[in-house]
């Protein structure tokens, strides 16, 4: 099966707000861009415990929490707490002329 590759731009870096979460679409998947402390980060918008939309939650230092049973997700690692137990997904970010993009692979 072929692997498929590349980045979506997805905003201006001067567009996005210290500690505020973007759901964004790439490559036809959900993908929540958070913006915290000066890093940008993209994961999975879907929670692993039972696909609570993790925009609708609540974005803490350093995670996100799920606004249905309350799991977290690290941002840096993506690793959860209970009652999720599955990591979610993370993609790369890159910033490039001013322009967020979010890079992604699938196979
Ligand atoms: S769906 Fe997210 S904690 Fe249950």
């Amino acid at each position: 099966m072929a692997v498929t590759e590349g980045r979506i731009a997805v905003g201006k870096v001067a567009d996005f707000a210290d500690n505020s979460m973007m759901p964004v679409e790439v490559a036809g998947r959900e993908v929540l861009v958070v913006y915290q402390g000066g890093v940008f980060y993209a994961l999975e918008d879907r929670c692993t415990h039972d696909n609570g939309i993790l925009h609708d939650g609540e974005l803490l230092e350093g995670a996100v929490k799920c606004g249905r049973h309350g799991a977290k997700f690290d941002l840096a690692s993506g690793k959860p707490t209970l009652p999720a137990v599955k990591k979610i997904r993370l993609y790369d970010t890159q910033v490039e002329g001013g322009i967020l993009y979010v890079k992604y692979q699938e196979r």
